[in-house]
């Protein structure tokens, strides 16, 4: 017998538009009968959202402090970071917890931020990767590296290679979860080039491929570390109404303004792959839109580039760049 839900998220999944916005977010939410994207209290856990100044950063931790958790937020801007946290606190009805300041895009600040989290707090359940932005203009880090790439390839990887210990201590598997994007469906996997390099830079383009990085990556991570120690996702939020939305696509935030989801909206996938002691904890190296697993290409061409070869590439690529001691590698891993 054909499920309902299942034939529905299948023709949602097809064209983009509906399922990227609030119809497939509604229709998905009421056919696959979501409960809470926090069904347990979350007391007791330390979970680290970054960028949670704004937008599904600021949604996601003051959903995750609403349910308990001790929620640390991360971002470069002292004093915007400091009013997030005390936001947070004020709309979850919880102790404001002191922000660490890093740009995730300088690697000395990230280990920093790593090194100030491990002596704070004797453990850590969650660690969210969020903060992003697509750049119109190519900007580079006091290292030279292209910003996006940095602040969403690098900075991200470097830090969970620290955190990795502190992440696999705890009665239960940590989690590494990653905001990426459908955007990455249109890149393939570059490794050379996947900072793009100033003759050649397109925002939207420089983003799609730091994006179809954090998704392979979120992938290979999964292969080489025991899920009983840490899991991995990845997330894609949909088309979600936030400041970062505005500033980079402000022609495409006016035309599809009344169709975008809600910051919440766009947050609950991650939400509740950061609270649910179920499917989230039982598997690991998932995508995900609207609490299922998605296929990571849809394109042919995207598929082919995506090669066990150039995956090796791109884990020994962040490796060095980062300086990162990764797990024990344990050989190229084929696209699922
Ligand atoms: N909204 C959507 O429809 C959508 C769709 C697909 C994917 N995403 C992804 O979702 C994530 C959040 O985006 P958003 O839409 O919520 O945008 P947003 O409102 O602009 O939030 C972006 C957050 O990232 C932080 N950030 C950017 N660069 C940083 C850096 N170098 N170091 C530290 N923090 C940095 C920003 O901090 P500042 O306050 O310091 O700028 C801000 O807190 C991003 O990864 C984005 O690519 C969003």
């Amino acid at each position: 017998m054909i499920n309902v839900a299942d034939a529905v998220d299948h023709l949602l999944e097809a064209p983009v538009a509906p399922s990227f916005t609030r119809i497939g977010y509604d229709l998905r939410r009421r056919l696959d009968h979501w409960g809470e994207p926090t069904p347990t209290p979350l007391d007791e856990r330390v979970m680290v959202v970054t960028g949670a100044t704004s937008g599904l950063g600021a949604a996601t931790a003051c959903r995750l402090a609403t349910a308990g958790a001790t929620v640390v937020l991360v971002g470069r801007d002292a004093a915007r970071t400091e009013r997030a946290a005390e936001d947070v606190a004020a709309r979850s009805d919880r102790a404001p917890v002191a922000p660490v300041i890093a740009d995730l895009g300088e690697l000395d600040a990230v280990r920093a931020a790593a090194t100030e989290l491990r002596d704070r707090f004797g453990r850590l359940d969650v660690l969210v990767h969020n903060a992003g932005a697509l750049l119109a203009d190519r900007r580079t880090t006091s290292a030279g590296n292209e910003a996006t790439v940095a602040t969403q390839v690098f900075g991200p990887f470097l830090l969970t290679s620290l955190l990795l210990p502190l992440l696999s201590s705890g009665p239960r598997p940590g989690r590494v979860l990653t905001m990426s994007s459908g955007g990455m469906y249109s890149a393939g996997l570059h490794v050379a080039d996947l900072e793009m390099t100033a003759p050649t830079y397109r925002g939207t383009e420089q983003y799609a491929r730091a994006k179809r990085a954090q998704v392979t990556l979120n992938e290979l991570w999964a292969a080489r570390v025991d899920r009983s120690a840490v899991v991995f996702h990845a997330v894609h939020p949909g088309w979600a109404d936030t400041p970062g939305v505005a500033e980079a696509l402000p022609t495409f935030r006016t035309i599809l303004r009344p169709l975008l989801r809600t910051p919440d909206q766009g947050a609950d996938t991650m939400v509740w792959l950061a609270a649910d002691d179920g499917e989230p904890l039982a598997t690991t190296g998932g995508f995900w839109l609207d609490r299922r697993r998605r296929a990571i290409h849809r394109l042919g061409s995207t598929r082919r580039s995506d090669t066990p070869a150039r995956r090796q590439e791109l884990w020994e690529l962040v490796m060095a760049r980062t300086g990162a001691e990764g797990p024990p590698d344990c050989g190229p891993t084929a696209a699922p």
